[in-house]
């Protein structure tokens, strides 16, 4: 006997003979197998059926079972009774073909493997018949799992087992997801394989599975991985919740008719609401799960949740409010209802976890890395449209108006990118912003697909919740900058290099052509990949072979295919954006600035990203000189990192850095930084104090974007505008310009050119923010004389004019003296004295606005 095949059934008479004639069709030697039927008191005479085959063949048996009909406990009851070692499951309804039984029990019976599933979501699987909600369904459970376990398919009814693994699965696991069970149960790491399967829907009869079923699924789900979820909890804390939504919605309400403001209502409503519900959760609500007593621990935890949920949910206000125009009297409604799902995945996850049957800490990271992720991708979205542009956007908005195969200072794709989004969105910043967070999406995917192939799964989970959190990640995600692109094209290549380098895929080098030369068309600084790939197949003497295959030749030819627009472009401009790049090296006076740059990364990476990156470069740099495969791994990540950054580090010993240099080159020790996150006590101490620090770092960092975010859009109550506001709020800004602008016209019956007095950001935010009204007409600083990048090209100069001017700056001086000391009175005609007005919104003060009006500019030349 080699296998045993166990078949629970529940009415279903119509098919137990084809089901066996089809099964006894297989070309198997005569006793290799047995089945053995689990009934569960069908009333439509299946038993009947079966023990007629019974009295023929003495291989197959059939269970009665008596108890409260259930899947799980059929299917054990099955295993117990069986004579080999070896356990098929399968359904009765045929949606399972006989025919793959061979495949699917091989794997077991070959001793490779502890469990195989017959996958309908794995390459070469299927499923047919199935209504369009029946396959979501599946899939949704699928993927519900993909946290916790690495299968496809994990609510299949179709594997095979050794036997000795169900003593592992716990009393309380019922339902129907047994597979699940037996994946999650066993303590040693389970060899696991998916055979791909076609699944049928069942020839007769009906389905047996229904809505409750899903639900338990659902919770032993939450429970596996960690959370305390139960029906109980659930409504218990449902009930506490609409208490809060009550008392929320009533302080919000009655605020709001104090005319208090957004921010102010919605967050003193809510503290008050949080107040009551951690007092009743704690004591009645997760109260089987928690000791009773004020756990300032916990108490901790819990807000922050609630800060979390609160941050984003002024974001949701905000969208349905200045946006959508609801009025907040509704609006406060669906915000609630947003945050409540938040807060209550926190309470069960994090502030009252499972912990009891705690489950391992890989899992755990896991948990924490979907929500984490999913937290950041959510506050991005809610914020995208509602922050207003940084001067930096604006300026690259502009360049997306004046559309071209390249620009002076950067490469198209930020133009391009903005000119498609805006096309689709609207002249908006969700139409600016959103290629930025589309760029954050592609990055995250290629990251984790190369922290996947690098180390395994779960990694590469870590690896994206860490991109998401770090600054630089977090940012670049958001803001509309070169850098968006930049990163995205990055990890993309990373991805491709190590499949063609390590992996050996001939196919990679055209992935990796298309990569690297989108990053060429984002910014020139991907160009530092192609060192490190050099660098690194000198070193390596089996990635050496390549040089002598034509494939990345033909790679490095596709990326300057696609790189042909700026040649074009600089072959047209006399080359001066590849001049001017090779200039700005050296530009910065020769000062030594290698302190400069630490600290920069000390910002974009936060000190202990940082440190963790310091840590994972010495660690792949020294270790691992046994295992060939590890070696070429580290190899990779240390060249991949270290070749940038030790030109960086070259640059800044003699030129000023600008911050966010280093940004796309972390990427490539992301993985390793995510490997040893994950770790066990293995590795010597400093990574576990390390890993002790990542969680209130992580912590920290989200709540900070969430608070700024908050900040920026809504305002916090008793926190005014002080920091940087200048180089912000330029929406409010421009509404002074046009009153001041408006003002001269009525004095003077002309309309004024308005001059923004810096490179180029105060003359690109004004345009973006000036764009729906009457088109100003809107200069930078070159217009006097100094350069002003791209500037330089649309509004090369400006004759003599008696028409007004007005200049405005972010600081005094600016409107009195260029960069290069001389007065800017002369080019004036009547120049008033240097002003300043308050800009302000809804009464709160934001910013200043310097300014200074004339009757006229007389010309460069004077
Ligand atoms: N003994 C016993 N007790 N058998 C049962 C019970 C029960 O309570 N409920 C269902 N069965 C048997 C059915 O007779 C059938 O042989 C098999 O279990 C699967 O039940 P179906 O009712 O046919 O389930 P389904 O087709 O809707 O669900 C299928 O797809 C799911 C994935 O989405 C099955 O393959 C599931 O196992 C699978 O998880
Ligand atoms: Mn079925």
């Amino acid at each position: 006997m080699q296998f045993s095949i166990v078949i629970p059934t529940l009415n279903e008479s119509e098919n137990v003979d084809l089901l066996l004639s089809r099964l006894f069709a297989l070309d198997l030697l005569p006793g290799s197998f047995e089945i053995i039927f689990v009934d569960d008191g069908s009333k439509d005479g299946t038993p009947n059926k079966i023990r007629e085959w019974e009295t023929h063949n003495k291989n197959i048996h059939l269970i009665e079972r008596q108890e409260k009909p259930d899947l799980t406990a059929s299917i054990l009851a099955g295993a117990s009774i069986a004579k080999s070692d070896t356990i098929l499951v399968m359904d009765a309804d045929l949606s399972h073909l006989p025919e793959q039984v061979p495949a699917v029990v091989a794997p077991v019976l070959s001793g490779k493997y502890d469990v195989a599933v017959g996958s309908r979501y794995v390459s070469g699987g299927s499923t047919h018949g199935w209504p369009l909600y029946r396959q979501w369904l599946s899939r949704a459970g699928g993927l519900l799992a993909r946290p916790i376990c690495d299968v496809s398919d994990a609510t299949s009814g179709f594997f095979a087992f050794r036997r000795e693994l169900i003593v592992n699965i716990p009393e309380k696991a019922r339902g129907y997801k047994i597979l699940l069970e037996l994946l999650m149960s066993s303590h040693e790491k389970l060899r696991v394989i998916e055979i791909p399967i076609s699944f049928h829907d069942r020839a007769h009869g009906t389905s047996k599975l229904s809505l409750s079923h899903n639900l338990i699924y659902l919770q032993r789900l939450i429970t596996l991985a960690g959370g305390t979820v139960s029906i109980g909890t659930a409504s218990r804390f449902a009930i506490v919740g609409f208490v809060g939504v009550f008392v929320d919605a009533l302080v919000f309400q009655w605020l709001i008719n104090w005319s208090s403001g957004l921010a102010l209502a919605h967050i003193t409503s809510f503290l008050t609401a949080v107040t009551i519900n951690y007092i009743l959760n704690s004591k009645w609500s997760f109260q089987p799960h928690f000791k009773g007593s004020l756990d300032w621990h916990q108490f901790g935890r819990f807000l922050t949740v609630g800060l979390l949920a609160l941050l984003l949910r002024g974001g949701v206000l905000a969208l349905l409010v200045y946006t959508w125009h609801l009025s907040a009297e509704l609006a406060i409604f669906p915000a609630i209802a947003a945050t409540a799902i938040i807060n209550y995945l926190g309470s069960a996850f994090y502030v009252f976890p499972e912990n009891k049957n705690c489950p391992p800490l890989n899992v755990r990271w896991q948990v924490a890395a979907v929500g984490i992720v999913l937290f950041v991708i959510l506050l991005r979205l809610v914020y995208l449209g509602l922050a207003q542009l940084i001067p930096d956007e604006a300026y690259y908005w502009q360049y997306s108006q004046h559309m071209d195969l390249s620009f002076f200072d950067h490469p198209p794709m930020v133009a391009w990118l903005i000119w498609l989004g805006t096309a689709i969105a609207g002249q908006n910043e969700f139409g600016v912003r959103i290629g930025a967070f589309i760029c954050g999406l592609i990055t995250m995917g290629y990251l984790y697909a190369f922290a996947r192939n690098l180390y395994d799964k779960s990694t590469g989970m870590r690896a994206i919740m860490l991109f998401s959190v770090l600054p630089f990640g977090f940012a670049s995600g958001l803001i509309m900058t070169p850098d968006a692109p930049l990163i995205a094209s990055w990890a993309a290549t990373l991805y491709y290099m190590e499949r063609a380098l390590i992996a050996d895929r001939k196919i990679a080098w055209l992935g990796m052509g298309i990569a690297f030369g989108l990053g060429l068309l984002s910014k020139y600084t991907v160009g530092l990949l192609g060192i490190a790939a050099l660098t690194f197949v000198i070193l390596d003497p089996t990635a050496r072979r390549w040089l002598l295959r034509p494939h990345p030749y033909f790679s490095a030819f596709l990326a300057l295919l696609l790189f042909l627009p700026v040649i074009i472009w600089n072959f047209q401009n006399d080359w001066v954006s590849f001049l001017f790049q090779t200039e700005r090296l050296g530009g910065g006076g020769h000062v030594f600035s290698v302190h400069y740059l630490i600290f920069y990364v000390a910002i974009i990476l936060t000190p202990i990203g940082l440190y963790a990156a310091l840590h994972a470069l010495w660690h792949v740099c020294t270790k691992g000189k046994h295992d060939k495969c590890e070696r070429r791994r580290n190899l990779f990540v240390c060249v991949f990192t270290g070749i940038p950054l030790i030109i960086f580090l070259g640059i800044s010993t003699f030129d000023t850095p600008r911050f966010h240099w280093t940004c796309p080159l972390w990427l490539a020790v992301l993985p390793t930084i995510a490997w040893m996150l994950g770790q066990n006590s293995a590795l010597h101490t400093v990574s576990n104090r390390l890993r002790a620090i990542w969680q209130p770092t992580i912590i920290v960092s989200l709540l900070a974007y969430a608070f700024i975010l908050h900040y920026a859009v809504l305002g916090i109550p008793g926190i005014p505008y002080q920091f940087l506001a200048e180089h912000y709020f330029w929406k409010e800004a421009a509404i002074e310009v046009e009153k001041i602008a408006e003002e001269i016209r009525s004095q003077n019956g002309q309309t004024p050119i308005v001059v923004g007095m810096n490179k180029w950001s105060i003359a690109s935010a004004l345009s973006f923010y000036t764009k729906d009204s009457n088109k100003m007409d809107i200069r930078s600083r070159n217009m006097f004389g100094d350069n002003s990048a791209m500037y330089d090209f649309w509004y090369p100069s400006h004759p003599a004019t008696d028409r007004p001017i007005i200049l405005i700056g972010m600081k005094h001086h600016t409107l009195e003296q260029d960069r290069a000391g001389n007065e800017i009175d002369r080019l004036l005609i009547q120049p008033s004295t240097v002003q300043y007005r308050t800009v302000t919104r809804d009464g709160t003060p934001l910013r200043r606005l310097y300014y200074r009006t004339a009757l006229g500019y007389r010309g460069r030349s004077i």
